[in-house]
Order: C-alpha cells, then structure tokens, then sequence
C-alpha cells in the first residue's frame, strides 16, 4: 500500500478531477491519505484563474521539497511529487525550471495517463515527465467506471473547457476548446453515484449551460434534456449545475427550472459587471439588461429561486461610473451570495496586455464596497428565511458534539442538533437563526 495525498486549489471541477486522480491510482495500490507528511505521492492540482492562485502553487512546492529531502536523507524514502491541474496545463515548462524536485506534470486533459506517468517518472533518477497535450482520446473514456463513493452530494463533470473568450479568462487556455461528455456516460455515472448513496448531484462544466452532448440516437441533447432524464433516477433528489454563461440560458433550461422539482431553486449565473461599457470590453456578449431580464424570466418559472454570481472589479477602463452600475444591477438582483476579484491580469489573454489598468488601491476600495453590499445581501437573504421549514441534506458532523452540518436547496450552510445516523438524509428543518454565513436549523 502506499499513500497518496492530493491537495486541489481552484473551481470544483478540480475537485472532481482530484477525485478522479484517486480512481486512476488506486489500482496501483495508492490509498488516500489526509497530510504530505509520509505520503509516497503527492499532487497538487493547481488552478491558474488568478495570480494568487498560481503563486500559492510555488510557496507549496518549497515546503514540499523539503519534505520530499528528509524522507529521502532521513528514511531513505522516495516521495513523487506531481503537479496537476491548470497550472500545470499554462506553465509545465516554468514549473520543471523553478521547481525541479518535480517529478511529474499532468495537465487537466490528460491525468488519465497518471499510472503510465508514475511508472515512467523515477524520483530516485530524478527522471521528470510532463504530459501537457490536448490528446485525441478522450479523457472520461478512459477513466475506470468503478470509483469511491463520494458521500451524499457528489460532482459530476459534464462538459469542460471555453469557446467563449472572455478578456480576462485563461480557461479557453487551460482547459481547452468547449467540450460536452456524451449523454451516455454521464447517465452512467450518475446512476453509480446514485448506487453509492448520493442523493444530490452537481453537474460540472466551465461553461455547463452550453452542454450539448451527444445521445446514443446520435442527437445531441441539451443541458435541459439532461437534467430531465437525471431527475428519473429513483433517490436522486437534488440537482444543480455550474458555471453558467447567461447567453447559454436556452428557454428549455428556463423550462427545466418550472418543471423539474429536483433541480434546486439555486443558480450561480455570473455577470462580472453591471456596466456595458466594460461588458463589451470583456467580450460577454451581452448587455446587462439580458441578463437582468433573463434573471426575470428565470423568477417567473421558479418564483422561489435564488442566485449567486461572479464579480470583477478594476477590469482594464473600469471608471468609477462603471463600478457604480455594478453595484446599482447587484442592487436590482439582489443575491443569495456572490465571488467577487481584483481583477488579475493573466498572462496570454487580451485584457492582460491593455494600457488602461487600474491601480491596486482602486481595485482594493471597490471590491471593499461590492463586498459590503453582497454581505448585506447575503445576510439579508438568511434572515428572510428565518422561520421557514426547508429541506435539509446532512452532509457531515458538526463542529461540535451531537451536532451535523448540511445544505437547504439554496446552499445555505446549515448547522443542527442531529444524530449522525442521519448521516445522507434529506430532513425536514425550521430554521432559527441566520447569520452571515450559515444558519441554525431545528429539525421538525
Ligand atoms: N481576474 C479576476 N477574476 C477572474 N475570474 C476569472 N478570470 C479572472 C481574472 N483574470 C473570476 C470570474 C470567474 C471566476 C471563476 O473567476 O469572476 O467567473
Ligand atoms: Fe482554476 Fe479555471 Fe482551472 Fe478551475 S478551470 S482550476 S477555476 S483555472
């Protein structure tokens, strides 16, 4: 047995992807473990979306070097150290001339091939191998169908990578061009989940609204299509999908929110600004109107529905009227919760190279104000459902003693007094009290 500790920054398509990792490993032997400290193996799988994300990738490396030094001089002890992920994917090269102590670099389109990696990767040899191609086979095809059961709210990968090239994105680069799983695998994955003892499923995607993945008739079905076959599956009671672009927002996806029970009254639908001025300039594609009326549209099929979003602020040109009509759509939304950047200037992409910058001071004040808003928001959405019987999914133990932690539809984080044989039980809770970032629930 040797033991393999994964370390995953980023979106949750890493997450899934982390766990992946694992079903790839594990018939080599690898079991997962909690800390790097006497880990055989250990990967970090990066994100790349903003600067911090990618430096915090190096200060680990530096701990792990001399981890990976000790066991060596000290038990005489190989530990492989492999990075993944989308940092991974943009700066193999860098990361082999930084940090060469790496003994593998795998992208996001190819940590399939891990098993192969590992053979060829020799720690003792300082032997290195870099597998950062876009390949021909398909990733989800070749990845085992037998995997861990991932508890009672599970990720499902649908679709990956971007043909939308927002300025500021490095997605369309790291993760390649747009990418839907066929139908097919995905309805087998989901049942095996749903075998295992998942309840809730989120369906993952870069850009998961434009998923049109092929049927074994040969057609092409949409997200909405899907999303109505998965709510067939007996004990999959909740589903939900992310990221979504609002151009991507078909009627039948609206549809789908009138009519499929299962999908929760919850959407992430980011807009990143509430100015067309810098919309245009970031290459969204639409005005802040369609996408106000979109969310409309969205509350007229499911009057109970609640959203969450992306903000950037101090995107290249941003003028100060710029920012304030973010905060006058945030306003007219009002949200459930929200992300909000500085804006990062990534390497390759269009807005990276614009002279019209905005200084870190400016960047700092505004994203202060946007924060105190959707903190508002945010609280305020919590207390409007104080009172309120929800459903709620336990999802593990408590901080404290007696206690369990769940979700309600709208992902609060919901904490009660329940025993832990309610351990992937959907339950029936009054809520208490709000606060910022969580509730307290009774269970009725
Ligand atoms: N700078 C800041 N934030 C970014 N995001 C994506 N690229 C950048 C960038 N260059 C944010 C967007 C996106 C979320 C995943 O990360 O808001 O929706
Ligand atoms: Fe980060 Fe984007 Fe890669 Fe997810 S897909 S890990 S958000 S760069």
């Amino acid at each position: 047995m040797k033991k393999l500790f994964i370390k995953t920054y980023g979106c949750q398509m890493n997450v899934y992807d982390s766990d992946r990792m694992t079903d790839v490993l594990a018939p080599l032997g690898y079991v997962p473990t909690g800390t790097a400290d006497g880990a055989d193996m250990v990967i970090l799988n990066t994100c790349h979306i903003r600067e911090k994300a990618s430096e915090k990738v190096f200060s680990e490396l530096g701990r792990l070097r001399m981890m990976k030094d000790r066991a060596r001089d000290q038990q005489g002890r190989d530990v492989t150290i492999a990075v993944a992920g989308c940092v991974a994917q943009a700066e193999g090269e860098e990361i082999t001339r930084r940090a060469p102590w790496v003994d593998i670099v795998v992208g996001p389109q190819t940590y399939h091939r891990l098993p192969e990696l590992v053979t060829k990767a020799d720690p003792a040899a300082r032997h290195r191998v870099i597998d950062t191609e876009f390949p021909e086979e398909v990733k989800f095809d070749s990845l085992p169908g037998e995997h861990a059961p991932r508890g009672p709210a599970a990720f499902l990968s649908v679709q990956e990578g971007c043909d939308k090239f927002c300025a500021f994105c490095v997605v369309p680069y790291t993760r390649g061009a747009e990418f839907s799983r066929p139908v097919n695998g995905v309805l087998a994955e989901a049942r095996r989940l749903v075998a295992a003892g998942t309840c809730e499923i989120t369906l993952l995607g870069q850009n998961v609204n434009a998923y049109h993945g092929e049927a074994a008739d040969g057609s092409s079905w949409s997200l909405a299509r899907l999303i109505r076959e998965l709510a067939e599956i007996d004990g999959l009671t909740r589903i939900r999908y992310t990221t979504s672009h609002p151009l991507d927002m078909e009627d039948d996806l609206i549809m789908a929110h009138r009519d499929v029970p299962q999908l929760m009254p919850y959407l992430h639908l980011p807009v990143q600004s509430g100015s067309d001025h810098i919309l245009t300039e970031m290459n969204r594609r639409h005005t802040n109107d369609v996408y106000l009326r979109i969310i409309d549209r969205l509350r007229e099929a499911r009057p109970d529905i609640a959203f969450s979003g992306d903000f950037i602020v101090g995107f290249p040109g941003e003028r100060d009227r710029d920012f304030a009509d973010t905060l006058s759509l945030i306003d007219k939304v009002g949200y459930a919760s929200a992300y909000s950047f500085k804006y990062s200037p990534r390497p390759g992409t269009p807005a990276a190279g614009s002279d019209e910058q905005v200084p870190e001071e400016v960047k700092a004040e505004r994203l202060e104000a946007l924060q105190q808003l959707i903190n508002a928001q945010q609280f305020a959405f919590n207390k409007r459902t104080e009172g309120q019987v929800m459903d709620v999914l336990i999802e593990r133990n408590g901080g404290r003693d007696g206690q369990m932690a769940g979700r309600t539809p709208y992902m609060q984080a919901v904490n009660v007094a329940a025993d832990e044989a309610l351990l992937g039980k959907i339950v029936s809770c009054q809520i208490t009290e709000a606060k910022q970032n969580s509730v307290v629930g009774v269970i009725q």
